[in-house]
């Protein structure tokens, strides 16, 4: 028995990607970039046992069913492939994410166990390589290998659409959760991207307007300026927001508390922090802002919000191994 365990955290894209030009590969529409966070992260344990009959999967302490296990071992099966170790695996995951933040958690869950398996199968792929297989359990989690703020580059083939570290993000830089709904949402990620690609109109300037966004924050990032870096953010989370209300079916990940979220952000600024929001798909709230004010901006959140869990993030870093 040969056993591996590793941690990574999960992350939040800047630039958001939104859209797949081949869905079984995961080769993105537009390239992203994101930043890896500190307080959320998943722990996951592979051990090869040629006792075992068929892959086991652990989640939470809880033994998973078919369709979760399916996933994993389709996952496993891409090790599988390039090493030829075919060992049935039990593959042990903890995720370390406050339910209460409501935040998705396959971006670190698919890098865990990608990083756990690249040491355990003997293929020890470099982290960009790496990189190129945990995209294919889900497109967030390509940039969960590294840590501080990191570039998805779409590339044009399975071999070429991998993760880089653009800068550390080690000037300042935090990110604080506001939990809007924690339930399960009703559209994935996966429906609502492809309704946006299969029928929005406004896809194509997104496509367009994203690859733009991309090149000027990176130019912020290397000036170190957070209005720019902060401006492009917002504008680049609301506007993948917009193309889903052009989708047939229109849908929305908003919900009323999400909005009253998004005025108190603008206040805040108003008030003189350097505070700036970006949404996944869902309806909680990310805000960018200085570490050093995000204990001042968490205080006037909650209490502005009191029902609402408010979680403030530092800045991961990258895939670790643990044993
Ligand atoms: O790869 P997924 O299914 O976690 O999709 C991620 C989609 C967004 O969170 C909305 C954007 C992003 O780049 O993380």
């Amino acid at each position: 028995m040969k056993s591996a365990k590793a941690k990574a955290h999960t992350n939040i894209a800047l630039i958001k990607y939104w859209g797949k030009k081949d869905p079984k590969l995961f080769l993105p529409m537009n390239s992203s970039l994101s930043l890896t966070l500190d307080a959320f992260y998943t722990e996951t344990e592979v051990i090869l046992d040629g006792n075992l009959e068929m892959d086991q999967f652990i989640l939470n302490d809880e033994i998973q069913g078919e369709a979760e296990t399916t996933k994993i071992s389709n996952f496993l099966n891409l090790f599988r492939q390039e090493t030829g170790i075919l060992t049935p695996a039990k593959v042990t995951s903890q995720n370390f994410v406050p339910t209460a933040a409501g935040l998705a958690s396959s971006a670190s869950a698919f890098a865990a166990l990608g990083a756990a398996m690249n040491e355990v199968s003997g293929m020890k792929a470099d982290p960009t390589t790496l990189s190129t297989f945990v995209r294919r359990g889900s497109g967030s989690a390509t940039r969960s290998v590294f840590g501080g703020f990191v570039e998805w580059q779409m590339g044009t083939c399975n071999e070429d659409s991998h993760a880089i570290q653009i800068d550390d993000a080690s000037w300042d830089i935090a990110m604080v959760t506001v939990a809007v709904n924690t339930g399960k949402k009703t559209i994935s990620s996966r429906q609502g991207m492809q309704l946006t690609v299969d029928t929005s109109p406004f896809y194509a300037s997104w496509v367009e307007t994203a690859a733009t966004d991309l090149v000027d924050i990176k130019q912020a990032i290397r000036n170190q300026d957070f209005q720019q870096l902060g401006e492009i953010t917002e504008s680049n989370g609301m506007k993948m927001h917009g193309t889903m209300l052009g989708a047939r079916p229109p849908f929305t990940y908003m919900e009323p508390t999400t909005i009253d979220v998004l005025a108190a952000v603008r206040q805040l600024r108003q008030q003189g922090f350097e505070a700036y929001y970006t949404m996944d798909a869902g309806p909680n709230v990310k805000v960018l802002c200085h570490l050093s004010d995000s204990e001042k901006i968490q205080m006037k959140l909650k209490e502005a919000f009191p029902n609402n869990p408010v979680i403030i993030s530092k800045v991961g870093g990258g895939i670790e191994l643990l044993s």
